[in-house]
């Protein structure tokens, strides 16, 4: 187990690509940290930084307290788990396992020890005399896994480690890796593109954004608090809602709608509100003074087992909006709906910078 600790770090790839710009971030002892963003973003690099495959154009990477900037991948004591697994085709599971270990001079016998424990916790005992070719996709994964398990290392790298599965298998792997990271209790790092499997392994996430950190939290505080519509419009889905509203001199108001009357300490020539699908409440009676509202003209509704989404546009004419209702929702398309929200549960941003603005304490209500 060891601190990850980067500082400034940065990336700038042969013809100017600027891929990484200036990460700062601290992974605590035995913590799962995920990188979670959008294609290009810069997370493969970023740990590929860490991992020692990537030179550091500036900035410092330190691993268990010293810093590893110059220090081969085969010394950083790390283990790396790729999407496409990177086994070895022409040995078999046992050889894949031990082959690092192999190479360290480890004794046969502690070898063969720490490859039976691997393989029985990753269930894949009975395989060991196969080549990965006669292996599934999913065990395939759990023999790359165990090559990183057997080697003890202070921590783990994953990249995009299910990409290459199934949806079900992808959902079965990741609470396994989960659990075993847990009972291993190893330092982690891992990739992903896919926001759900960052929310459900991460004690924190860190949302990166064309190689910058967007925010780092755990997953409910940036699902709750996203500090920039990006990361309110990545994580989470179906996405935040995005509602116009429009600055009458004194305070602001809804443009397809009515309820909503803040004011904002800072200046802000441009605002945003945000709303989750599943903080609408479809109303039926007299609205609270605590609410926002609008009316949703429905297009089409969507079951998608034990809840629906309820796609329409915002009155008649205004932005298309999704309302996450739970169980099957008997709404038909033409119809409109009265819409609630309430205030706690509304997000505002400044539309120019994107970044969340905090609701000043003389906010007024209509
Ligand atoms: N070897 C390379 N040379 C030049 N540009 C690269 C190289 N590797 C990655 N890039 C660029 O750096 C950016 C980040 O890439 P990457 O870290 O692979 O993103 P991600 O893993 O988030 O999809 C992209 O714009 C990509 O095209
Ligand atoms: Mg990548």
């Amino acid at each position: 187990m060891a601190v990850i600790s980067l500082q400034d770090v940065r990336k700038v790839y042969a013809g100017n690509v600027e891929a990484v710009k200036g990460v700062s971030l601290t992974i605590e002892n035995g913590e799962f940290i995920v990188l979670v963003g959008p294609s290009g973003c810069g997370k493969s690099t970023l740990l590929r930084m860490v991992a020692g495959l990537e030179e550091i154009t500036s900035g410092t990477v330190q691993i268990g307290g010293s810093v590893v900037n110059k220090v081969e991948p085969a010394d950083r004591d790390i283990a790396m788990v790729f999407q496409n697994y990177a086994l070895y085709p022409h040995m078999s599971v046992y050889d894949n396992m031990a082959y690092g270990l192999k190479n360290r001079g480890m004794d046969r016998d502690e070898i063969a020890n720490r490859v039976r424990i691997a393989a029985n916790k990753l269930e894949i005992a009975e395989y060991l005399d196969r080549k990965p070719r006669a292996l599934s996709g999913g065990q395939r994964q759990r023999v790359a896994m165990g090559r990183a398990i057997v080697r003890e290392p202070k921590a783990f790298l994953f990249d995009e480690p299910l990409s290459n599965l199934d949806a079900k298998l992808r959902v079965q792997m990741r609470l396994e890796i989960k659990k075993l990271q847990k009972s291993l209790g190893t330092t982690s790092l891992y990739v992903t593109h896919d926001q759900l499997e960052a929310m459900t392994l991460a004690d924190r996430l860190v949302v990166l954004n064309g190689g910058v950190v967007e925010q780092i939290g755990t997953p409910i505080e940036v699902y709750e608090k996203p500090q920039s519509t990006f990361v309110a419009s990545f994580i989470g889905s179906p996405a935040m809602n995005f509602l116009p509203v429009t600055n009458v001199g004194t305070h602001w108001r809804l443009q397809q709608g009515s309820g909503l009357r803040v004011h904002f300490d800072t200046d802000v020539n441009e605002l945003t509100l945000g709303v989750r699908p599943e903080d609408f409440t479809i109303a039926n009676g007299p609205q609270s003074d605590e609410a926002l509202s609008a009316s949703l003209l429905v297009s089409a509704v969507e079951l998608v087992g034990a809840e629906s989404f309820v796609h329409g546009t915002l009155g008649e004419t205004g932005p298309e909006i999704i309302v996450r209702v739970h169980g099957k929702a008997g709404y038909v398309a033409g119809e409109t709906l009265a819409l609630t929200a309430s205030y706690e549960k509304l997000h505002f941003f400044d539309t120019k910078t994107g970044k969340c603005l905090k609701v000043s304490p003389s906010r007024a209500i209509a």
